[in-house]
C-alpha cells in the first residue's frame, strides 16, 4: 500500500511498456486508505486528527534534520505526506529510515500506512512544480483546489556564519524563494503554511534574560504584560539581529504577516525553533548534515566520534549560574510534534489570527557546560573540552517562553536534554561511529 518514490522532477519519467514519453513528468496522486483520526501517542491523540485519505501535506526539506522528523511525525499521525528535498544538506536515503519507521509503527499499531513520495527538487524550481501542483489539483467550479491541504516549509539555508560571508545567496533563497513559492501554492489554492522560522528573530531582545515571548517581536502593532502587570504595545520591527540569516527568517515572518493580511483565506503559522537537539529515539534518523557544523550537539559528536579532539566552549564570562552560555534545547521530536499540533490547529480553522507566530522550546535553560556535563554522564565518557573566548554573535541566554504554544496549540515539549544525550548515543552506538 505504502510507496516510496525517488524521482528527479526533471528527468524523464519511468516509462511504462508502451507508454510513451512525455514532456513533464507524470505523478502518482494515489493514497492508501488513512483512518479518519489516528492517535500517535497519548498527548497528540488529544487532538484527535482528522485526516482525510485523500489530502496531502508538502514538506519542502522533508529530508533535512528536523524535516525528516517532521515527516516521521506526519506519517505517524496518518497524513500522507509529499516531501521535496533539493538534497543539498540531506541525503536520500534518510527517505528509506523514514519509511521504514513509519511502516513499523503502523504496523504494531494495526493502522494503514499513509503515503510518502519523495521528489528531488528544489522548492524555487517554480517552474518544476507546477506539473507536481497541477496534478494535485482537484475539481472545483470557481476557485482553484487542491488535495494538498497544507505546506510546512523548512527549506533554507541556516549557517549563521556562512550567511555574513554570502548574504545575497541567503536573501535570494530564503527570501525572493519564499515569495515565488507562496504566490504559486497560492494561485493553485494551498493556502495553510506552516514556516520554520527561529528564535534569531529575537536578535539582541534575549539579553535580557528573561524567557522570550512571541509578542516581543511582532509584525502588527501588539499588547504585552510589562514585569508591573501593566500593558505596553510592542511595535512591528526587529531588534538587533545579528546575522542575515536571522534577518531573513524576520524578513520571510513581516512578508507572510502581510499576505495574510491581504487575502483572509491564507492561515499561517510561524513556528520559532529555539535549540533543536537529538535524534529519533530509535537512532535510525538524526543531524547529518554534508556542511561542517557549528552548532553544540553536532560538534560535540564530532568529539565523540573521534573527528575533533575537543571541544571549544565560546565563552565563560556570561552573566549565568555557570559563566557559560545558555539556551532552550528542545528534542527535535517534540519540535516536530509542535509543527503537527500547528497544522491540526490551523486546518481545523482554529487559530485566534490568520498569521500567527509561535516558539516552540521547553521554556528551561540549560549552560553549555550543563549539556557537556549531561552527555558525559548519559555516555559515561569524558569529553575534552577546552574554554576560549565568545563567539561573535552570540547572546548569554535564550530561553522560550512556552504558555502560548501550551495554551493555543495544545502543545509542550515532554522530553529532556538526557533523553536528547541518550537518543544520540544510541544512534552512534547502532552505527559503529562512537569513538572515545
Ligand atoms: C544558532 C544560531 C541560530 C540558529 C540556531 C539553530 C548563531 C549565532 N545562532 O543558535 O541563529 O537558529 O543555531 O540551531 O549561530 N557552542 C560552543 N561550542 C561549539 C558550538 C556552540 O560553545 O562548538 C555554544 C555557543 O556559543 C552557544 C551554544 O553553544 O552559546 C549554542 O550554540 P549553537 O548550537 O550554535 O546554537 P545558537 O548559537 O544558540
Amino acid at each position: 500500500m505504502s510507496e516510496i518514490v525517488f524521482a528527479e522532477i526533471n528527468s524523464p519519467p519511468q516509462s511504462d511498456a508502451g507508454s510513451s514519453t512525455f514532456d513533464i513528468p507524470s505523478y502518482d496522486i494515489s493514497t492508501p486508505a488513512t483512518p479518519s483520526s489516528l492517535f500517535f501517542d497519548d498527548r497528540l491523540g488529544r487532538l484527535l486528527r482528522e485526516v482525510p485519505h485523500n489530502q496531502h501535506i508538502l514538506v519542502t526539506g522533508g529530508l533535512g534534520f528536523i524535516g525528516s522528523h517532521t515527516t516521521l511525525e506526519l506519517l505517524k499521525a496518518g497524513y500522507n505526506v509529499i516531501a521535496i528535498d533539493n538534497l543539498s544538506n540531506a541525503y536520500e536515503s534518510v527517505s528509506d529510515r523514514i519509511q521504514l519507521l513509519a511502516s513499523k509503527y503502523h504496523e504494531e499499531q494495526g493502522t494503514p500506512m499513509p503515503s510518502l513520495k519523495h521528489y528531488k527538487q528544489d522548492y524555487q524550481d517554480i517552474k518544476s512544480l507546477i506539473p507536481l501542483l497541477e496534478a494535485h489539483r482537484t475539481l472545483s467550479w470557481d476557485s482553484p483546489k487542491s488535495s494538498i491541504a497544507g505546506v510546512i516549509h523548512f527549506a533554507s539555508y541556516k549557517a549563521v556564519e556562512d550567511s555574513i560571508k554570502q548574504p545575497l545567496k541567503y536573501y535570494s533563497n530564503n527570501v525572493c524563494g519564499l515569495i515565488g513559492f507562496v504566490e504559486t501554492l497560492g494561485s493553485f489554492g494551498i493556502k495553510t503554511f506552516i514556516f520554520s522560522s527561529s528564535a534569531t528573530v529575537y536578535g539582541t531582545l534575549a539579553t535580557s534574560g528573561a524567557p522570550l515571548k512571541e509578542e516581543l517581536c511582532v509584525h502588527k502593532p501588539e499588547g504585552t504584560k510589562t514585569d508591573q502587570e501593566s500593558w505596553s504595545t510592542v511595535q512591528p520591527g526587529c531588534t538587533g539581529i545579528t546575522n542575515p540569516y536571522g534577518r531573513t527568517k524576520w524578513m520571510c515572518e513581516a512578508i507572510l504577516a502581510d499576505l495574510a493580511i491581504s487575502d483572509p483565506e491564507w492561515t499561517i503559522v510561524a513556528l520559532r525553533y529555539f535549540n533543536p537537539i537529538g535524534c529519533d529515539s530509535s537512532g535510525l534518523l538524526g543531524e547529518d548534515p554534508r556542511c561542517t557544523p557549528t552548532n553544540l550537539l553536532p560538534v560535540i559528536v564530532k568529539v565523540m566520534t573521534g573527528q575533533y579532539s575537543e571541544l571549544s566552549m565560546f565563552g565563560t564570562d556570561w552573566d549565568t549560574v555557570d559563566g557559560t552560555a545558555v539556551r532552550d534545547f528542545i528534542h527535535v521530536t517534540d519540535l516536530a510534534q509542535g509543527h503537527i499540533a500547528a497544522l491540526s490547529v490551523a486546518m481545523k480553522g482554529e487559530l485566534r489570527e490568520n498569521f500567527r507566530t509561535f516558539n516552540l522550546g521547553t521554556g528551561y535553560g540549560h549552560s553549555v557546560l550543563e549539556v557537556v556535563e549531561t552527555m558525559q554522564q548519559v555516555s559515561q565518557k569524558t569529553l575534552p573540552r577546552k574554554a576560549v573566548d565568545r563567539r561573535a554573535g552570540d547572546v548569554g541566554y535564550c530561553v522560550a517562553a512556552a504558555d502560548r504554544s501550551s495554551d493555543e496549540l495544545q502543545w509542550t515539549a515532554r522530553k529532556t536534554l538526557s533523553d536528547a544525550c541518550a537518543d544520540i548515543c544510541h544512534s552512534l552506538e547502532i552505527s559503529g561511529l562512537t569513538n572515545l
